[in-house]
């Protein structure tokens, strides 16, 4: 087995590299990790078409789910295969720049690139400079950060132009996660890992991260992090953008194929939690982090979480659910980045796997209506 975290950052060569590298990476059939799964080697063959030498290499480390810490560890611990993969990237794309966009709470992971950039004597080594991601849940989106770099300012502006059009500088720009781009520096060794990387949060006895092989199953990587603390009630999966699943449904499926593990966190929530609380929390937490320049993300996403906070709070209309239901319908896609579409897709998956505890709760609050008339 390949894996991607190693023990030791062995600084090794740059392979030779040219074109054919974005076949290998499309034949590996290498997704992004910042969480969009997007395919890898369209984006670099949309770079690749119209770089004229002068395109723009962003690493994206800002990692700014609140769960997540595997884009920190590696940062930290393997930062040679980071910068191996961008250098890569900078000379198949025929870049001019190699900005590493590193969220401005993870110390270590930029003290750890600063000074494995120290020790490299690659001629891309002058093309790097370093910025600092706000910590804010959108500046890590690509839009935001292209913004960020371009003007100072952290918030995502509307597509097109899209990044391999016109992006830092106004030049064709590709933004890649770090494990995306370690992965990349793997497939061009001809050793691309067999594993998936894993953030384990929430009611596990050792959360954090760790490196399974492909195809383990959800349940075999939580025995991995020591197994739930206690009896589970639902697995968060894919971070605050993810998806609720039923322990019997999420356990025995294969992380890598089964799942779409967006940025890789995996949370577990106990049966001892209320689950509507739970939801209610992170909505009321995406809701704080909208930029508030589009009207759907921005009213929309704090009037779903209004109407969650209550529904948990047992102070809800009888018209909270059905309201719930059809709101987060009307937002999605109403965005100029999918925040809205993120965080609907995480309350659509709590509508459906916590029915029952959302109609108690309404259950609940007519009782009380009943009782006071
Ligand atoms: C609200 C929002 C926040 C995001 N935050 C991050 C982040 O912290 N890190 C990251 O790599 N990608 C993040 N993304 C995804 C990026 O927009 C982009 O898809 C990614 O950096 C591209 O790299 P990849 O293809 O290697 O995943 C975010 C997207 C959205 C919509
Ligand atoms: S969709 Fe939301 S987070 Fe994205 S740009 Fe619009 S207001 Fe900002």
């Amino acid at each position: 087995m390949t894996r991607l975290l190693a023990t030791a950052d062995d600084r090794l060569p740059l392979p030779r590299v040219d074109g054919r590298i974005i076949d290998a990476i499309h034949q590996s059939g290498l997704v992004g990790r910042g969480g969009a799964g997007f395919p890898t080697a369209i984006k670099w063959r949309a770079v690749a078409d119209r770089s004229r030498g002068n395109a723009v290499i962003v690493v994206n480390g800002a990692e700014g789910e609140p769960r997540s810490e595997k884009d920190r560890l590696l940062m930290t611990t393997r930062p040679h295969l980071m910068l191996d993969g961008a250098f890569i990237a900078a000379r198949v794309l025929k870049a001019r720049r190699i900005l590493l966009y590193i969220g401005e709470r993870h110390e270590s992971a930029r003290q750890s690139m600063l000074r494995a950039l120290g020790q490299r004597d690659e001629p891309e080594r002058a093309l790097v400079s370093f910025a600092a991601a706000p910590a804010r849940y959108v500046a890590g989106a690509e839009m935001a950060a292209i913004h960020f770099l371009n003007e100072g300012i952290a918030t995502p502006t509307t597509t097109p132009p899209y990044p391999f059009e016109r992006g830092v500088d106004g030049v064709p720009t590709l933004v890649q996660n770090v494990e995306t781009l370690a992965r990349v520096a793997l497939i061009a060794r001809g050793t691309p890992a067999d594993t998936a990387l894993i953030t384990l949060a929430g009611a596990v006895r050792q959360p954090g991260v760790v490196e399974v092989p492909s195809g383990t199953t959800l349940g075999e990587a939580l025995r991995l992090g020591g197994g739930a603390t206690e009896s589970p009630r639902a697995v968060l999966v894919g971070g605050y953008f993810g998806s609720w699943m039923e322990p019997r449904v999420a356990w025995p499926a294969a992380l890598d194929r089964d799942l779409r593990l967006g940025c890789g966190v995996i949370g577990v929530l106990p049966a001892s939690r209320c689950p509507v609380c739970e939801t209610a929390g992170i909505m009321r937490y995406l809701a704080s982090e909208s930029s508030a320049q589009c009207g759907p993300c921005f009213f929309g996403l704090r009037a779903l979480a209004d109407a969650s906070s209550r529904i948990a709070e047992h102070g809800s209309s009888a018209d909270d659910l059905r309201r719930l239901q059809r709101w987060a319908t009307e937002v999605r896609g109403r965005g100029a980045c999918k925040h809205p579409d993120g965080a609907v897709t995480f309350l659509a998956s709590a509508l459906t796997v916590f029915a029952n505890e959302f109609a108690q709760h309404e259950a609940h609050e007519a009782r009380e209506v009943q009782l006071s008339a």
